[in-house]
């Protein structure tokens, strides 16, 4: 068990993978179980936070003393995300947001036509939470911390993320089919934008939560 060096920080974590619906019963999705973000939300509360936990399709129970506002879409995410930092200290953005959307949604059942060929999907972009977050600092010092889930090249595409995406830190994880999405282990390398770069062993995901909130307190102190 830690210190409860968290204590009357409020933190703001997003979990699991939103959804994008096409009709009423069809969405494009992702394969986050939530496990990594709930670990951080567990731990952090472990820790002495004020936690607020944005859960996208997680079917996950709610940790205790932690305050979870459920989402769907990456819209809904962002609204939930903004409302939860003003007031934040750290903000954790675990979960997988879907980069697109599809451009229309239909209110009734898509239909197979037997004697014609499926409409292509038209997609259009969602907000990028982490950019905007990392931009507007809704608070002064208040530290940001991005994910980034690769299958290749992964700390380069890790290290021009942190660029481009402007948060303090960034979790570097590999991602597959079978690999880190819904599993109980990680491991991960966290890049800081001072080019400091941590790596974490292969091991439980609260393990690697309490290693990004080590550095988030650092950041904090
Ligand atoms: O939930 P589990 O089954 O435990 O799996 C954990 C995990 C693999 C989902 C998690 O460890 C992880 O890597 N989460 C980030 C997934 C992701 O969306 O990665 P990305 O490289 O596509 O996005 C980079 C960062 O930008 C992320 O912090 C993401 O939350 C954020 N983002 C992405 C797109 C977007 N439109 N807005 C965002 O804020």
């Amino acid at each position: 068990v830690r210190e409860p060096d968290l204590t009357g920080r409020h933190v703001v974590v997003s979990a699991g993978g939103t959804r994008e619906p096409l009709d009423p019963v069809r969405f494009l999705g992702n394969r986050s179980s939530g496990k990594q973000g709930y670990a951080l939300a567990r731990t952090a509360a472990a820790r002495g936070a004020r936690v607020t936990l944005i859960a996208a399709n997680s079917a996950l129970p709610d940790p205790a003393g932690v305050d979870v506002v459920p989402v769907g879409t990456a819209v809904q995410l962002r609204e939930a995300v903004l409302k939860a930092a003003a007031d934040a200290d750290a903000v954790v953005m675990a979960a997988a947001v879907a980069d697109f959307r599809p451009a229309a949604y239909a209110a009734g059942k898509i239909k197979k036509k037997d004697d014609r060929e499926p409409e292509p999907i038209v997609l259009v972009r969602n907000p990028d939470i982490l950019a905007e977050i990392s931009r507007e600092r809704a608070r002064a010092g208040q530290v940001v911390v991005g994910f980034a889930a690769e299958t290749d090249d992964v700390l380069a595409n890790g290290r021009a993320k942190l660029k481009r995406k402007g948060c303090d830190l960034l979790v570097v994880n590999e991602v597959g089919e079978r690999k880190t999405f819904g599993s109980e282990e990680n491991e991960a390398v966290v890049l800081g934008a001072d080019g400091s770069e941590t790596p974490v062993a292969h091991g439980p995901k609260e393990a690697l939560a309490d290693t990004v909130w080590d550095l988030v307190a650092e950041r904090l102190r």
